[in-house]
């Protein structure tokens, strides 16, 4: 016997409570036949104009809506928290969770049967998915899609990537201002998001590999008519997904996560989609863990994008986008069976995808560099793991033992990193404390920090950095990131002091603090956490109750779905 629909116990009933939540809607324009029971279909929209990233989103629910109608749907579009990456302080990360929770709560109070979701800029992604996954309607992505290539004196420029370039080329004396100013207004130069393979594109691509979106949804430009038809599609697709009562736990399984962590090795992804994928799979229940991450350690780089390679997200699209790469992990034997939005196993989604430029995605046999998967690394100075990005590293650096100089805040780092007299060589590497998810807080992308100026003057561009912070999918270096347990945690990495020394070898998942263990009890005895930057509102709630990078960084109360229907009427 069907199911019957969700809606109906708000929209189906012929009493004073289906009078209200019918009666109001009409003041919209809405005829008595839109509550015949049929699916009723919500678009969660993270549109906004603080959100540059999202500001297609508009235009996109126009034409999901079509495809909704078209199928015999009603569509109701609603907004949710946004994050503007570019824009928050102190960093989207802090609030990722609260549009979790906002998604979450949406969905749960108000009359739907399925979710189209519509994000883009970094943390939307993750935060729309966690949130949903807690509902476990049927659920379908579809993202913004990335900028049109940016454009300056002729050159192609990508986001992010190319300011921290030319950041330090100034820092170098080697660009003037003016030259600065006139790669701002070329960088962005359509709606859509960071058009290198920063976290939003990263995101939106793994979201197709985990059969998450429709086929061509990762890469395909946010001003590209066809991600309007795709918009469309995806309405007229979620009205049959509802039909099938083909939920989200239904699509997220194991074996997705497994073909996200591949992907993301394979399209360069960042180092963000870690905490974003634990995160999810702990909403879902799936059983995942930082080690997992290594899954991905021997595929290798196959889309030659920004930063890990030399092209944008635009150069991805046209030549043949996630569906030619998923072709080569599955000729391969590295795609996993797994269910998708479309009821079908996801190499149909690779199934006659063809690669028309081999420079931008390279074969399996013939990649862009070998074994480019994330490496996690464990060691007395990361309990519970830290993870570096060797596809955009250097490879010299990978194995590296070194001095430390340790800046015990972001604030110390501005002040000081400058400094002409900063005692620092190549081989020193550089150690910022404060900046997990406790102590920033919210865990900001600072972790690929700048190169000492007295280096970058002398043709620098990469030293060792470690600390417990995340670092922007744009960026590149050979950075340790997401250090756990953080050092206001209690983590290890508070007790580094400056002339340690510090062992990194990325082949063998090492990470250690060459200090004895007497010393090391000595300075723990004398450790004193920072005083709370928060003591009311969202944040305390986050601080108080936010887990570690290597568990996603979710709020501990938010881990795990709760699928009851809501009983008590809405007065
Ligand atoms: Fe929004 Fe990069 S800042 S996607």
């Amino acid at each position: 016997m069907k199911k019957p629909r969700r809606s109906a116990a708000w929209y189906g009933k012929l009493d004073k409570d289906g009078f209200i939540h019918r009666s109001w809607m009409k003041n919209q324009g809405f005829p008595d036949q839109v509550f015949d029971g049929r699916p009723i279909i919500g678009i969660c929209n993270t549109w906004s104009e603080l959100t540059p990233c999202n500001s297609g989103l508009r235009t996109l629910a126009e034409g999901v809506k079509r495809g909704v109608w078209e199928a015999g749907g009603f569509p109701v579009e609603f907004p949710v928290t946004s994050l503007g990456e570019t824009q928050m302080k102190p960093t989207a990360m802090l609030f990722r969770n609260l549009l979790a929770m906002d998604v979450e709560e949406c969905i749960r109070a108000y009359g739907l049967d399925g979710v189209v979701l519509l994000g883009g800029c970094d943390k939307t992604t993750p935060g729309q998915v966690m949130g949903a996954a807690s509902v476990d309607l049927p659920t379908i992505v579809v993202s913004s899609g990335p900028m049109l290539n940016g454009k300056y004196r002729g050159q192609d420029i990508g986001s992010g990537t190319d300011v921290w370039k030319f950041s330090e080329a100034v820092r170098a004396g080697e660009m003037t201002l003016q030259e600065f100013m006139a790669a701002e207004s070329g960088m962005s130069r359509s709606a859509g998001v960071c058009m290198t393979m920063g976290t939003a594109s990263t995101m939106s691509s793994l979201v197709e590999a985990m059969g998450l979106a429709l086929p061509t949804n990762g890469a395909l430009p946010a001003v590209d008519a066809r991600r309007m038809a795709l918009a469309h599609l995806t309405g007229k697709r979620i009205v049959e997904m509802v039909e099938e009562d083909l939920t989200l736990s239904k699509v997220l399984t194991r074996a997705s996560f497994e073909n996200a962590i591949v992907a993301n090795a394979a399209v360069g992804g960042s180092t963000n989609a870690v905490v974003h994928l634990l995160a999810i799979a702990g909403r879902v229940g799936v059983d995942l863990s930082l080690k997992d991450i290594e899954l991905g350690k021997d595929i290798p780089l196959l889309v030659n994008c920004m930063p890990s390679g030399k092209y944008l997200m635009e150069d991805f699209a046209y030549a043949g986008g996630v569906p030619a790469v998923l072709a080569e992990l599955r000729g391969k034997g590295h795609l996993r069976a797994a269910n998708t939005v479309l009821g079908r196993d996801i190499s149909v989604y690779a199934e006659g995808a063809e690669c028309f430029n081999r420079d931008v995605i390279h074969s399996f046999d013939a990649p862009v560099k070998p074994a480019a998967g994330l490496r996690v690394l464990r060691g007395n100075l990361a309990p519970d793991g830290a993870i570096v990005k060797p596809s955009a590293a250097t490879d010299a650096l990978l194995e590296h033992e070194g001095p430390a100089y340790v800046f015990e805040s972001i604030e110390d780092l501005k002040a000081n990193i400058d400094r002409d007299d900063l005692p620092v060589t190549p081989e020193t590497i550089l150690v910022l404390k404060g900046c997990g998810p406790k102590g920033y807080p919210g865990m900001p992308e600072v972790g690929n920090m700048p190169i000492p100026k007295v280096l970058v003057q002398k043709g620098v561009r990469d030293m060792v950095r470690v600390s417990d912070a995340r670092m922007s999918g744009t960026a590149y270096g050979t950075v340790v990131l997401h250090v756990a347990p953080e050092a206001q945690a209690g983590g290890p990495l508070a007790l580094v002091k400056t002339g340690d020394r510090i062992r990194l070898s990325a082949s063998r998942g090492e990470l250690t603090l060459l200090v004895p263990d007497a010393e090391l009890a000595t300075r723990r005895a004398a450790w004193v956490p920072d005083a709370p930057r928060y003591e009311r509102g969202y944040a305390k709630l986050y601080v108080d109750h936010v887990l570690q990078a290597d568990k996603g960084a979710d709020l501990d109360f938010l881990v795990g779905k709760d699928t009851r229907p809501v009983t008590r009427e809405s007065h």
